[in-house]
């Protein structure tokens, strides 16, 4: 038997060895397709350049095998799931594309060798449809597979007609069917029976010619094209001779894995119930590998119900403890090879879906039993009341598609009108409760605009740019409908990849492409309302009004360094909670692109050491290169497995929980467990360097840490060393014998400084510095001079060593220096009193004051102009 993973295999082989580029699969949240929820088709990713916006590759061809999810928005198989033997909330599409390349001809050429030689089907189980006017596909297929005319059958609906969605790329097409056989009951398309499962649709080829608009117009495409696809599934069921998708190899891999953890076989009433398992924790996990997570809103909440649907059905089954989860290796297994992606994220998505799983586990059995009871007295026939559906969707977490899945069994509906009355009354509720928030009057049309578009969709943990609608555009506090080059406002998508300012991680700046041209230049995101991402900023070109569409795109290198930033806030956290105790609690921070500000509560200064080693401790994990890994958790369950989280913080129901490096102390934790919804790198290596810059108070008990990482850290490292380097480069010394050096220098100048007091004073004393013989006044013997370059600090030692040689008498010196002059008298054995003599000295120099003892006494003038008047004046004392 060919497996799935060989068919897979021979598709793209076949296709790239006849010129197609082999094109790994794209996102199943569509970058390119605002209009889009999930992709829905293999030529999604190539949307723009069918319509030519990109240029095609070269060569003009591709194939692949594209994950596509149709469980929300306008193909929606959810409800199906599990009751029929082809729905699938995800499915892979084969595809071979020609971007203006080859057209009709060799399209019909490639499918037929393909499934008539490469996979040997018998001709004779084929049959083909065409649109009804296309003629020229009807001849190709007569020459090529040599069909007489009922087997190539006209279709004049638009079965035959395909089109991406409401706009966008189209065009008539021609669909290969293969005949299950007789037994099976159904006829061709397009006869009364055609409903039946005997003829199944195996391909689709799509002459791509025209392009939709969104006012309803339709335009060529630049060049005809082709788009075809082929559910995997389906030609695997073909090709493995059974007739139920949910017999392939693939799918019987996940049931068996389903049976054995529920000790249940897949027969009888519990067969829908495996189908649904092994079908959405395909879709589950594929989505989560994107970057889905379950919340509930958008696409977060058609996650939740695809979820919840399949944990409904484990409960059926019995299932005592969370089951999808334990899934998830059979699954990695079959299909890991083909989509690494899934191998990357098993861990989050195992833990995604634990987490989902426990947590609904809580209500569901609960919910069950109410729902059991307001249901008893039901008939065939009957609905059941919205505001108890609406109950259970509020308080259970029951998505209302469940309670219908639940009730679909016995024929019972929900009374839909009644559910949505529900639910309008409460989001008004609401709504008051936000008017009595006391915010601002300003800050009123944000949350209307909330209440009236819901929280914007953010893209960033997974992409860097995304296209959107244009939801609203405010300028000067109101809302407008349209905007003109020149003009700045603040612009609202339904969805965008831009983060918006909170927990302190600054906005994003970009660029927004409007599908006419024009051109937004976005200077700052915030959120505003608790969701609305507005993007601030001008518009350069052009002219856009609400509803235009855009490729949103963010500056990722400014992105980049924020994401290195926040993440080494997360490590500072920690390595600070180590190094200084678990008292250090955030008090604040400020993530930017060029720093990271980190404010805490810690009594004193840090020391250098202290300093030091938190600095170490977060280079060393950004060393260990770990992957960053991101989990969904309820706030509790995070802050019991010990993450870090901000007291006095609002969490919503889910919270991200980012781990970061292994724990340095050997046990098998992450270092590094904290709440937080911002962006981060990916690995801790991508961090580059980290360097703290500053540390310094900012109120009492609080400090803030400044820090670098990335090419600025090394900036600043290398900066620093430039300073050593200049400093060092007149001392003719190597940068590590500054210290040494610089020591040396200080002892070299305090010394001389000593030797020139020195020498100034024996100057001073000795010779042509006005130095005056001793003499006797009134018998009293006098030592009276005035002294030039003597501060007044070297004076007292001076006089009180004059004294000592004088034995007894007078002793008065006046120094000079700067312009200042200075007096001190020294008295011995005679009767006088030094401090009327310094005062009459000051006072003949125009000073004021002086003061001493009897026997010592200083003072000081602002000139020295007067000194030698002074003098005199002194010894007139005498
Ligand atoms: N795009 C075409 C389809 O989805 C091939 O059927």
């Amino acid at each position: 038997m060919t497996s799935v993973n060989e068919i897979r295999k021979a598709f793209l082989d076949y296709f790239g060895a006849n010129g197609h580029n082999i094109t790994a699969s794209s996102p199943l949240v569509p970058q390119n397709d605002p209009t889009l929820m999930f992709t829905n088709a293999g030529m999604v990713p190539f949307k723009n350049i069918f319509t030519g916006q990109e240029t095609p590759p070269n060569p003009p061809r591709a194939t692949s095998s594209q994950k596509c999810v149709r469980a929300g928005g306008k193909h929606n198989d959810l409800d199906n799931v599990g009751y029929t033997a082809r729905h699938h909330t995800f499915f892979e599409m084969l595809g071979n594309f020609s971007f203006g390349d080859y057209f009709k001809d060799d399209a019909i050429k490639f499918a037929w060798e393909l499934i008539t030689k490469e996979f040997g089907l018998n001709k004779d189980k084929l049959l083909v449809t065409v649109y009804h006017t296309d003629d020229e596909a009807a001849a190709i297929w007569k020459k090529v597979a040599g069909f007489s005319d009922d087997r190539i059958i006209r279709i004049p609906t638009s079965d035959n007609f395909w089109s991406m969605g409401d706009t966008g790329p189209c065009g008539p097409c021609s669909e290969i069917f293969y005949d299950h056989g007789e037994h099976i009951w159904g006829g061709p398309p397009g006869s009364a029976e055609e409903d039946g499962d005997r003829f199944i649709e195996i391909w689709n080829l799509v002459f791509m010619q025209f392009e939709k608009h969104a006012d309803g117009s339709q335009t060529n495409l630049p060049k005809p094209s082709i788009d075809t696809g082929m559910g995997l599934e389906r030609i695997s069921a073909v090709l493995q001779g059974v007739h139920d998708n949910y017999d392939i190899d693939l799918f019987k891999t996940l049931i068996k894995a389903s049976e054995d953890l529920t000790a249940t076989k897949a027969i009888g009433a519990q067969q829908p119930s495996h189908r649904v398992i092994a079908d959405h924790l395909r879709a589950s996990s594929f989505l989560i590998a994107d970057g889905v997570t379950p919340s509930n809103e958008g696409r977060g909440y058609v996650l939740r119900r695809i979820m919840r649907r399949a944990m409904r059905h484990a409960h059926i089954l019995g299932a005592k403890e969370p089951l999808l989860y334990r899934l998830v290796p059979t699954l990695v297994n079959e299909m890991g090879n083909a989509y690494p992606e899934l191998r990357r994220a098993e861990a989050f998505i195992t833990a995604t879906l634990e987490q989902e799983e426990t947590r609904f586990r809580r209500t569901l059995g609960r919910g069950l039993a109410l729902l059991d009871d307001a249901s008893k007295d039901l008939q065939k026939g009957d609905a059941l009341k919205g505001e108890t559906a609406f109950n259970l969707y509020d308080t259970y977490g029951f998505p209302v598609d469940l309670t219908q899945d639940v009730l679909r069994a016995r024929g019972i509906g929900v009374d839909m009108d009644g559910f949505n009355a529900s639910m309008a009354k409460q989001k008004e509720e609401a709504r008051k409760n936000w008017a009595g928030s006391g915010q601002s009057a300003t800050e009123t049309i944000w949350f209307n605009l909330f209440d009236e578009l819901g929280s914007s969709e953010f893209l960033g943990y997974n992409a860097n740019e995304a296209s959107a609608n244009l939801t609203a555009i405010v300028t000067g506090g109101a809302k407008t409908d349209a905007l003109k080059a020149g003009e700045k406002a603040e612009l609202i998508f339904n969805q965008t990849p831009f983060y918006g300012e909170s927990g302190g991680q600054i906005g994003d700046k970009g660029e927004i492409v409007f599908d006419n041209g024009a051109v937004f230049v976005v200077e700052d995101t915030q959120k505003r309302a608790g969701g609305l991402f507005c993007h601030i900023g001008t518009l350069q070109t052009g002219e856009i009004k609400t509803g235009d569409s855009a490729q949103l795109k963010i500056d990722i290198k400014r992105r980049n360094k924020i994401r290195a930033n926040h993440s080494a806030t997360h490590l500072l956290h920690k390595a600070l909670h180590q190094v200084l105790g678990a008292h250090v609690a955030q008090k604040g921070s400020m993530v930017g692109d060029d720093r990271l500000r980190f404010d805490f509560a810690h009594g004193a200064s840090m020391t250098r050491d202290e300093i030091d080693r938190a600095d170490a401790l977060v280079n060393e994990v950004v060393r260990q290169n770990t992957e960053i890994t991101t989990k969904l958790m309820t706030p509790e369950d995070a802050i019991n497995e010990g993450a870090m989280a901000l007291f006095g913080e609002k969490y919503g129901d889910e919270v991200r929980v980012l781990s970061m490096g292994n724990d340095l102390d050997g046990n098998k934790k992450a270092y590094s467990v904290e709440l937080c919804g911002g962006t981060h790198a990916f690995r801790t290596g991508d961090i580059g360097a980290f360097a703290i810059v500053s540390e310094g108070a900012v109120a009492a008990g609080i400090r803030r840490i400044e820090a670098m990482t990335g090419e600025a850290a090394i900036e600043y490292l290398k900066s620093q060393s430039a300073l050593a380097r200049a400093a060092a480069e007149p001392l003719k010394a190597p940068i590590q014998e500054l210290p040494a050096k610089v020591d040396a220098l200080l002892a070299d100048k305090k010394r001389l400084e000593k030797e020139l007091a020195e020498a100034r004073q024996k100057l001073a004393l000795g010779g042509g510095g006005g130095a005056s013989a001793i003499e006797e006044i009134n018998g009293i013997k006098v030592d009276a001079r005035v002294l030039d370059g003597i501060g007044a600090k070297d004076l007292r030692p001076m006089v009180n060593d004059a004294m000592a040689k004088l034995g007894t008498g007078v002793v008065a010196y006046i120094a000079k220096a700067d312009g200042k002059a200075a007096v001190a008298v020294a008295v011995n054995g005679a009767a006088v009193n030094a401090v009327d003599l310094v005062k009459a000295a000051v006072a003949a120099m125009g000073g004021q004051g002086g003061g001493g003892k009897p026997d010592f006494a200083q003072g000081g003038a602002p000139s020295d102009e007067n000194a030698d008047a002074a003098l005199a004046a002194i010894k007139a004392g005498i």
